[in-house]
């Protein structure tokens, strides 16, 4: 596994490299299922940059990724979940607060994942049997204060809506943050900046930090407290495990969810 997490690694970090050098590159965009789900011929070339090596080094491996057909069932067998741009509208409107996710299953067990902030140059790794690290600096797990002392992120419409109670809660704590990438927000969790991110993912959205967090003591849950399905687009939470119930006093389900 040391070698298949190394191999991973060294992965991202070059398609990180390849990103930052096609970005003074004008960048092709196109609209996905609405206006503002965004899809760019450098998502799409990242993507098969990073399915074309895991398949040429792994050649039995499978693969879940979010453009394209690739939508192996992380529990059979060996399977790689890719997101090759999270935050694609960060990236075409502020060329900042994008991320490349890659997580690494076997039979549905996380055994490591790779969330890369490229432009801060910041590699969140680890995860299954691997320390949970931002580039070589060990993450310490949840530490716990009060709720007025910690931050939330969430989306507009679920704050604007109190979507699942999501502004009930935010009044409990110090605020909200939005930041347009689910890879963003699931960084800030990991290194303690934030409590929890609420919204609705995609598996590819939340598998690495789902590996990553749950070594820091965090739950990867939907937002009725379930695990994820890790196929379908859910309403989904990643929460400290011993603040659980305190924030399920909020999320819940009203009559309108
Ligand atoms: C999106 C971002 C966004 C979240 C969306 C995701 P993409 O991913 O993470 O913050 O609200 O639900 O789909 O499309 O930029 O990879
Ligand atoms: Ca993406
Ligand atoms: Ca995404």
């Amino acid at each position: 596994m040391e070698n298949k997490f190394a191999f991973a690694k060294e992965l991202v970090y070059k398609a990180g490299a390849y990103i930052l050098q096609g970005m003074d590159d004008s960048i092709e965009v196109e609209e996905k299922t609405s206006p503002t789900d965004l899809v760019t011929q450098m998502d799409k070339n990242v993507q098969h940059f990073l399915v074309s090596e895991i398949l040429k080094n792994y050649p039995k491996d499978s693969i879940f990724a979010e453009e394209g057909q690739f939508k192996q069932d992380i529990t059979v067998g060996s399977v790689w979940v890719i997101d090759p741009i999270d935050g694609t509208a960060n990236f075409v409107a502020q060329a900042y607060d994008f991320a490349v996710m890659l997580a690494y299953y076997e039979d549905g067990i996380g055994q490591f994942a790779l969330i890369y902030d490229v432009m801060r140059d910041e590699m969140y790794h680890g995860g299954g049997r691997f320390e949970v690290m931002c580039n070589d600096k060990v993450l310490k797990p949840f530490q716990d204060r009060p709720l007025k002392r910690f931050l939330i992120a969430s989306n507009a419409g679920m704050l604007e809506k109190n979507d699942w109670g999501v502004a009930d809660l935010t009044k409990k704590c110090l605020g909200a943050r939005a930041y347009g990438s689910a890879a963003i927000s699931f960084s800030r969790i990991l290194q303690g900046r934030l409590l929890t991110y609420i919204t609705y993912l995609y598996p590819w959205d939340y598998a690495a930090a789902s590996i990553l967090g749950e070594k820091l003591g965090y739950l990867t849950l939907t937002l009725d407290g379930a695990k994820p399905d890790y196929k379908t687009r859910q309403g989904v939470m990643m929460v400290p495990k011993e603040k659980l119930a305190e924030l399920q006093e909020y999320i819940y389900r009203r009559g309108e969810n």
